[in-house]
């Protein structure tokens, strides 16, 4: 059995037949219609969330199976003080798979060492948020053509941004990619990712403060919403909100062919008279969730 907590749990080669695979459900969906028949998805979230649980849900009713779940921890046995450990074992008893976003750093992990059904990890805290990475993954793939040769951008809260912690620990086991990480200097990458994943394996990257001096260079620029609820006081997220709002006028920079891409929510980072540019793919990548999401179901079900 397996479980997925990070993009890095999955080999190049297991990622590519994921992306076959949710390329081919795209564009054949008829055939999964009932992949899934008889099998249930438990969604234990401890935290908001719109697209993920839902494009969870929604994958798994597009395979012919069930959705079961709670999406607060105030409507769960959390708030009688029940562990996640305990939760997951009782889970176990109802579902055949479960996702599972939490607050804390670490709670997807613990909750697969007691789980006897895969646990995917649906954001943990500001660590990592592999299955929106799978998204990412392909929506480039599917609208570039491919994972290689592309410098990107990443804008924003790059500090608690747990969706650019994952893309990162992904996207260096492509050929010659290239990083321009964007951000102020309280919201900089964190150093374990800065020496242990970009400099170990001298995978190039720069760091700016200002996008307008990055945006003539990038393939993809990818923003990112400052983290409002990891912030340990108000003061310094109202400070930091409104660091970066791409506008038309500044896109008027970027390459022909740049693609925008955002794992939304968006608050005020994207102006909304981007919307209409060509350039700009983030509802499009929302769409992508849910085929990655199916293909993932069933690949970690046949793993079983
Ligand atoms: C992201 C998350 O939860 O980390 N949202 C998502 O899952 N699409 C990004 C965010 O909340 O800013």
């Amino acid at each position: 059995m397996r479980h997925l907590m990070s993009p890095l749990d999955l080999t190049v080669e297991e990622l590519d037949n994921l992306l076959t695979l949710a390329n081919d459900i795209e564009h054949h969906p008829e055939k999964y219609a009932d992949a899934c028949k008889g099998k249930k998805l438990a969604t234990c979230f401890y935290e908001p969330s719109t697209r993920t649980r839902l494009s969870f849900e929604s994958a798994m009713l597009n395979l012919g199976g069930s959705v079961l779940g709670f999406s607060s921890a105030d409507s769960s046995s959390a708030a009688k003080g029940e562990s996640v450990s305990d939760t997951i074992r009782v889970i176990s008893c109802y579902a055949d798979i479960c996702a599972i976003r939490h607050p804390k750093e670490g709670a997807a992990l613990v909750a697969s060492l007691k789980s006897s059904i895969p646990v995917i990890n649906a954001g943990d805290g500001g660590h990592q948020h592999p299955t929106q990475t799978l998204t990412d993954l392909l929506t480039i793939y599917s609208l570039k053509g491919g994972l290689g040769n592309l410098t990107i951008g990443l804008c924003g809260d790059l500090k608690f941004g747990r969706t650019v912690h994952s893309l990162i620990h992904a996207l260096i086991r492509y050929p010659n990619v290239r990083f321009v990480l964007i951000s102020p200097e309280e919201l900089k990458i964190p150093d374990y990712i800065r020496e242990d994943v970009l400099k170990k394996n001298d995978v190039p990257f720069t760091e700016l403060e200002r996008l307008e001096d990055a945006m003539s260079d990038l393939d993809i620029l990818y923003m990112t919403r400052v983290q409002k609820e990891r912030f340990f006081n108000e003061e310094d997220y109202v400070r930091m909100k409104d660091y970066y709002i791409l506008t038309k006028d500044k896109l008027t920079l970027a390459k022909e062919d740049m693609m925008i891409l955002h794992p939304l929510p968006r608050v005020n980072e994207i102006s909304v008279e981007v919307d209409d540019d060509p350039r700009a793919v983030y509802f499009q990548q929302a769409r992508y969730g849910v085929y990655v999401r199916m293909a993932l179901i069933l690949t970690l079900l046949k793993w079983r």
